[in-house]
């Protein structure tokens, strides 16, 4: 329920000067915890989107993800940093603000014209996001959507996962 729904990302904890100072930090742990709202999130970020699978990127994606496949019937796949996999089918690189960083996509996860739905827990620059999905699109399979529980809508995410629906439960 809407009720369910906002007491669940209620559950968010900001944290003052965290990776480092000036950054306020949305740690979505105690929601995760909590087991009526981790129904309520994973209910909410992929209803009424079709898809075949879930992309969940490393790491609070991966228990978002994989909780979101669950409920909705369907596998998961972790979309992971570089050096942990032994088998990559592709990777990506992408720019954050200071520096760069990988994503690798797991050998024999991933099928051309799958319908996939990307999941993470927050939005920030989007160039996570937006890698993910050139990393599924790169596959042959197409991105129904990327679903993630928290917008930071002033650093202007979503013009870096341009062509894509983008579900977000609570901006900031
Ligand atoms: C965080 C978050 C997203 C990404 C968002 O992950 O979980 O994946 O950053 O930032 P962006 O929109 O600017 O790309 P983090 O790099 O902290 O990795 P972790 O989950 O492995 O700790
Ligand atoms: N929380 C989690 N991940 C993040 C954040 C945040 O506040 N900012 C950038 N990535």
């Amino acid at each position: 329920t809407d009720a369910e729904l906002v007491r669940s990302v209620d559950l968010i904890r900001e944290v003052p000067d965290f990776p480092e100072p000036g950054v306020l930090f949305r740690d979505i742990g105690p929601m995760l915890s909590d087991s009526t709202a981790l129904r309520a999130i994973t209910a909410a970020l992929g209803r009424d989107l079709e898809f075949d699978v879930v992309a969940g990127v490393e790491a609070r994606g991966f228990l978002l993800g994989a909780a979101v496949a669950q409920h909705f019937g369907t596998g998961v796949i972790g979309l992971r940093k570089p050096g942990k996999l032994p088998a990559v089918a592709d990777s990506i690189s992408y720019e954050l603000e200071y520096g760069h960083a990988t994503l690798e996509l797991p050998a024999d996860t991933l099928a051309a014209g799958q319908r996939v739905l990307v999941v993470d827990d927050v939005l920030a620059t989007g160039g996570t996001l937006g890698a993910a999905c050139h990393l599924i699109a790169q596959a042959g399979a197409e991105v129904t959507a990327a679903a993630v529980v928290m917008e930071l809508t002033g650093l202007r995410g979503r013009d870096n996962v341009s062509g894509t629906e983008i579900r977000t439960l609570l901006k900031a």
